[in-house]
């Protein structure tokens, strides 16, 4: 059984070791500034979670007029799938303080742990953006989750597109 996890709103002091894990959690990690660009934002929710006093992950999010982005969430290897980003995810619907909120993020195609997850809090894969991801040429889920997810369609979902490879349009080179 793993201790439990405290959350707190990330600060600029914490970034060394958010840092640190984003070198270990993605391929083409955020730099410092893009951190310290979202952390300036007034209306963000940028929130860090530690175990036993030690960093173990971080979520950052913005606020887009009414909707919610998810920016970047990341939890480190060694405390994986032990409720980490359950905790940060949780928290924030907590701070956001409104059952009727939209939140949206983008996902890489091949990220099944990460689908799994926003899954399980009702969100929902409403489109695709070809070729999103620089390093590699992925394609990114677009995932929503809104009052409608929660209740299985995407009637409230702004522009819910294709979420297979889109055919050609007929009529077009
Ligand atoms: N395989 C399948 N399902 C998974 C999974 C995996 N490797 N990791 C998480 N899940 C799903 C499960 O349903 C899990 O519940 P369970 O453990 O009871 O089965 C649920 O998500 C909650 O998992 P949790 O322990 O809260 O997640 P985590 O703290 O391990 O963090 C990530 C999940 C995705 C944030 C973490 O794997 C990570 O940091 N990955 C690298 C960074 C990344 O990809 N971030 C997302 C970018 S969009």
């Amino acid at each position: 059984m793993s201790a439990p996890v405290d959350i707190a709103r990330l600060t600029y002091a914490d970034l060394p070791q958010v840092i640190a894990i984003e070198r270990r959690a993605f391929p083409t990690p955020w730099s410092l500034a893009m951190f310290v660009l979202e952390l300036s934002k007034p209306s963000g929710i940028c929130l860090a979670a530690r175990r036993e006093g030690t960093m173990c992950g971080y979520l950052v999010c913005s606020r887009y007029d009414t909707v919610w982005h998810i920016m970047n969430i990341a939890v480190d290897p060694g405390a994986r799938r032990t409720g980490v980003a359950t905790a940060l995810l949780e928290e924030l619907m907590t701070r956001v303080e409104d059952p009727e909120a939209r939140y949206t993020l983008e996902v890489r195609q091949s990220n099944g742990p990460a689908i799994a997850l926003y899954e399980r809090f009702g969100f929902r894969t409403a489109g695709m953006r070809r070729r999103y991801y620089q390093d590699n040429g992925e394609d990114a889920h677009i995932m929503w989750r809104t009052p409608a997810t929660m209740n299985g369609s995407l009637d409230d979902v702004p522009a819910a597109g294709p979420v297979t490879p889109s055919a050609p349009v007929a009529g077009e080179p």
